[in-house]
């Protein structure tokens, strides 16, 4: 035999034995050693039924539903305004200011706004530092005068260029980030008098 006819033979036992991989529609369903819920019968979205009435597989909700965690009744929850649509200077009924509030706004601000405004809030996060527009400081006085709930707000709702999180965010952790921003705020600035002696003792802050 020809080096060339070998050669053509197994060109041809390959494209006979791969062939069929490549391609091919079949109208059988997959080999399924193992059974699971794959296999239940179901309605996929959208899909029509002829069980109701009005040809749909799902009922539509009833008016008035609301999908889990958008509920935004509560507007001084859910955006720190009032019923006049005005910002408000306290934290919601029944949230208290404490430590452990603190501690979560600043889990939470490390994630989701030190990219851009930076641990200390001074605005010069990384997603700045690559040409994003520049955040203003929290430390300047027009954002120190701003009510905590102009500072939920800008969360909720976004403010210009800055997107808003309230997808992302809760509105509770929406509130403890706020309070933590309030914090960052006194700490730029602050004075030796504000310091509890005892921490300012450990610290040797005189
Ligand atoms: C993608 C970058 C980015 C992230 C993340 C981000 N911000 Fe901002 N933020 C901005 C920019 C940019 C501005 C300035 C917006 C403008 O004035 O156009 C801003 C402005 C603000 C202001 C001032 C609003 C005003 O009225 O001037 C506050 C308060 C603020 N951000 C809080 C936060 C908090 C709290 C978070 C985290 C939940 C956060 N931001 C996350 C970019 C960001």
């Amino acid at each position: 035999m020809s080096r060339f006819f070998k050669g053509t033979l197994v060109a041809l036992a390959a494209a006979a034995t791969l062939g069929g991989c490549r391609g091919q529609v079949s109208d059988k369903p997959p080999l399924h050693p193992n059974k699971n819920m794959d296999q239940v019968r179901r309605y996929d979205a959208q899909e029509p039924s002829a069980f109701f009435a009005d040809g749909r597989s799902s009922r539509i909700p009833v008016a008035g539903t609301v999908a889990v965690g958008e509920l935004r009744e509560d507007t001084v929850l859910a955006a720190g305004v009032d019923q006049a649509g005005d910002f408000v200077s306290s934290l919601p009924d029944g949230m208290k200011l404490d430590a452990a509030l603190l501690d979560r706004g600043q889990d939470r601000y490390d994630i989701f706004c030190s990219p851009c405004h930076d641990k200390a809030g001074t605005g010069n996060g990384i997603v700045k530092q690559r040409g994003f527009v520049p955040p203003p400081d929290f430390s300047q006085d027009r954002v120190r005068e701003f009510p905590v709930g102009q500072i939920t707000n800008a969360i909720a709702e976004g403010v210009r260029t800055m997107p808003p999180y309230a997808a992302q965010i809760p509105a509770n952790d929406r509130w403890a980030i706020a309070a933590y921003v309030r914090a960052l705020q006194i700490s730029q600035g602050a004075s030796l008098a504000q310091v509890p002696a005892d921490v300012a003792g450990k610290q040797g802050w005189k």
